[in-house]
């Protein structure tokens, strides 16, 4: 069984097709969708173990001319230099305009892999296979491809949308369990800002959604992609309306930036920064009564982090939000609850408040 959503994006338009067991099924997926000839399959040297084989031989068997390239696993490979073995194997293996590039695995390999199609040859086709609840519902569906510098996170990039997205619940499987909360943190995250339908299910099917059952997951990927792919849709090259996708960001990125990275990972800090962010809200009587404490308690029925360690001060994290690219005159912009299922974007929340709500967070 599968499920397809369609990403209305003119002639740049594509499937997301979702179902348990589809990497058996990718070869016929790509076959149906037009693509021939020659295939370069990436991925990281975890998924492959778990997955590289199958989906290699899907798609040998319908008729495509498959190689495969295996990069080391981890965030501080998202660059260049790792872009760059994509290419050389690209050359070495003659693709051609015609030829398509597979991402199989998390938001680091599609982030990279799609940076690569994006560029070779001026752009090749591109299909995602994520493997990671994150990549699932976020990084494989908004089209933005890129790598870090080392002067920051995703410094270079470019829009490129993918020509079929194959989601495999079943890869989720194999995930972390850590890996997999921080991506419920943005599954919550997406019915919060717009979906009351995925808040409820979320609620309801705690423990189908945490032993991670194919059926319920199928609905909630799909719920979650189709908040984003609305956004998307709406603002692809990032103009206004996408802003809301940056629920938690505020605080979150602050936090993430503080503590020097990898000490959370970014759905947790995005968690806490929905938690602050509601907080705010509430505090300023931009929500009703009760919406940070609803936040509060889903984000927690699923294991995420909703306080901030004391040994991060409210001072220093202020003077992160200031440094933000986004900051245009000291005003800081939050995403703030208007209730359960929808936002508002606004730059005027004083200093005094958003000091005293991390500091009722935990913050030192
Ligand atoms: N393009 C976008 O719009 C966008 C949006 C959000 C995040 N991102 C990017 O996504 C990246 C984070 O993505 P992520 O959270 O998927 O991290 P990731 O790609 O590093 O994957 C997390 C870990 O899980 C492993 N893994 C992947 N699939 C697995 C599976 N099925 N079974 C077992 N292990 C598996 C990976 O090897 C890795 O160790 C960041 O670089 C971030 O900047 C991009």
């Amino acid at each position: 069984m599968e499920k397809r959503l369609r990403v209305e994006l003119g002639e740049r338009s594509y499937e997301i097709v979702a179902g348990a067991g589809l990497l058996g099924q990718a070869g016929r997926l790509l076959q149906e969708r037009g693509l021939a000839g020659k295939a370069l399959v990436v991925t990281n040297t975890t998924v492959a173990q778990f997955y590289l084989e199958s989906l290699a031989a899907s798609i040998r068997k319908a008729g495509f001319e498959t190689v495969t390239l295996i990069l080391p696993d981890g965030e501080e490979y998202k660059t260049l230099a790792q872009v760059e073995k994509v290419y050389d194997t690209a050359v070495k293996e003659r693709l051609e305009r015609s030829s398509v590039i597979v991402a199989l695995g998390g938001g680091v390999i599609g982030d990279l892999t799609g940076f690569a199609a994006a560029s070779y040859l001026r752009g090749v086709h591109f299909v995602q296979v994520p493997t990671t609840l994150l990549a699932q519902v976020d990084s494989a569906v908004g089209g933005k491809v890129g790598v870090n510098h080392r002067e920051g996170k995703n410094l270079i990039g470019a829009f490129y949308q993918p020509a079929l997205v194959i989601t495999d619940l079943l890869t989720l499987k194999t995930l972390a369990e850590r890996e997999f909360r921080a991506g419920l943190a943005e599954v919550i995250k997406h019915a919060l800002i717009m979906d009351t339908g995925l808040y409820h299910l979320l609620s309801n099917r705690i423990r189908e959604v945490q032993n991670r059952e194919p059926g319920i997951l199928e609905e909630v990927v799909l719920q979650a992609c189709t908040v984003k792919l609305r956004v998307v849709e709406e603002d692809e090259q990032e103009q206004g309306l996408r802003a809301i996708l940056n629920y938690g960001h505020t605080i979150g990125h602050a936090l993430e930036a503080e503590s020097g990275y990898g000490v959370f990972r970014h759905g947790e800090a995005v968690a806490i920064g929905m938690a602050g962010a509601a907080l705010i809200s509430e505090t300023s009587g931009f929500c009703p009564a009760g919406t940070h404490g609803k936040t509060v308690a889903i984000l927690q029925r699923y294991g995420l982090p909703v306080a901030i360690p004391r040994e991060y001060t409210a001072q220093a994290l202020y003077r992160r939000m200031l440094l933000d690219k986004k900051v245009r005159q000291k005003r800081v912009r939050f995403v703030l609850p208007r209730r359960i299922g929808e936002v508002l974007i606004t730059e005027d929340v004083p200093e005094t408040v958003v000091i005293d709500t991390l500091r009722r967070l935990g913050a030192g």
